[in-house]
């Protein structure tokens, strides 16, 4: 399969332009944060964990010219570059989470040089990049043992490698039950408005040979009437300390209808997903996009363009309507509160250790 969505590539960022996907496969070379920040916002790349990666590298290109060896005007220069970074997209919150992290390199250091601090928040970003790939093949593997021989499975959005470095959370865990030769088929959601069901899951799905069908948003319903669905999977951008889950507009719906067709809905998603500093969903930053957006499609419009429009990007799921959350650490089950607290407690530190903890 491979798909590379995003790298640090002899010190700038390369990354797939999903914008032109599925007709075309071209990279984005970002060697500016400006040219980052613009990446991010008009979705060339997109999805939480992808998200987390690209601020981290955007720290490091921020960070590249930095002249002089003033280590509080260095200092000043990350937090600005980070801050300009996390305007880019609310929701999500594995790109703060990342952010965080590269902060925390300088708080860790404080005697270090301005080179050295170069060095270390490159190592930090690194370790971010492959702690993706390594989670989430965790999480496909945690996540397989949920998928039936046989399964009918419905998703929405894009939750593969192209919204991570190269595996995918909800599509990592078809990945995995594939390589174990488990015999499924999706139904994906074309994801209006803009598409990443039609145009990133079903193009990444047909590379690795997985049995895909593509239905609009609204037959999801229909499908589940007609006991065409075993099981929903899905990503998420945020999850609440109580479970609430933030993904793609249309999660809640399929979460609903899941519920009334008596089918199991699972959320895939790592650590850097959870923000466990929020208790609920209400507590989501959740982000408006563009008109435009709405309106038409590759400018080509397809309402009246003086019509109103509301275009939120993301929707709320209660923890109520989620059967289990898959992790790297395990699955996660209700009592949701208790049990993410539990999954996710740092290990106690024995005598003499460093200390390692994150975020
Ligand atoms: O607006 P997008 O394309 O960034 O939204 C992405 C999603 O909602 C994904 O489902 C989510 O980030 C999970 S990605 C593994």
């Amino acid at each position: 399969m491979s798909i590379q969505t995003i790298s640090w590539s002899s010190g700038h960022v390369k990354l797939i332009d999903q914008t032109l996907l599925p007709h075309r496969l071209q990279y984005i070379h970002c060697r500016d944060v400006k040219t980052l920040w613009r990446a991010i916002r008009r979705l060339s790349v997109r999805g939480a964990p992808a998200l987390g990666v690209a601020a981290a590298f955007g720290v490091l290109l921020g960070i590249k010219t930095f002249p002089g060896r003033d280590r509080k005007r260095f200092i000043k220069h990350v937090e600005k570059t980070s801050d300009y970074i996390a305007t880019s997209r609310p929701t999500a919150v594995n790109l703060f989470n990342a952010l965080a992290r590269m902060k925390q390199v300088i708080q860790r250091h404080p005697e270090a040089s301005v080179a050295q601090l170069k060095s270390l928040l490159k190592k930090e970003a690194l370790a971010i990049y492959e702690e993706d790939r390594r989670v989430c093949r965790r999480m496909g593997d945690f996540g397989a043992r949920l998928i039936k021989n046989g399964a009918s499975i419905l998703t929405v959005c894009n939750a593969g490698a192209l919204a991570t470095v190269d595996y995918g959370t909800a599509l990592g865990v078809m990945y995995t039950a594939k390589k174990q030769g488990k015999k499924f088929q999706v139904y994906a959601c074309e994801t209006r408005p803009l598409l990443q069901g039609a145009r990133l899951t079903s193009w990444e799905l047909l590379r690795a040979k997985i049995d895909t069908t593509l239905i609009c948003d609204n037959m999801a319903a229909t499908l589940m009437k007609q006991g065409r669905i075993d099981a929903v999977f899905t990503g998420a951008d945020r999850i609440a300390a109580n479970g609430d889950t933030a993904n793609k507009i249309g999660t809640y719906m399929l979460a609903v209808l899941a519920r009334h067709h008596k089918i199991p809905f699972y959320i895939v998603a790592p650590r850097s997903t959870f923000d466990l500093a929020i208790e609920n969903g209400r507590q989501i930053p959740i982000e408006e996009r563009s008109k435009e957006e709405v309106l038409g499609f590759g400018g080509q419009l397809t309402a009246p363009r003086q019509v109103k429009v509301y275009n939120p990007a993301f929707d709320v799921t209660d923890n109520a309507l989620i059967t289990a959350i898959v992790t790297e650490k395990g699955i996660i089950r209700p009592p949701f509160r208790e049990n993410i607290k539990k999954t996710f407690r740092p290990k106690t530190k024995q005598a003499g250790s460093r200390d390692r903890s994150r975020m």
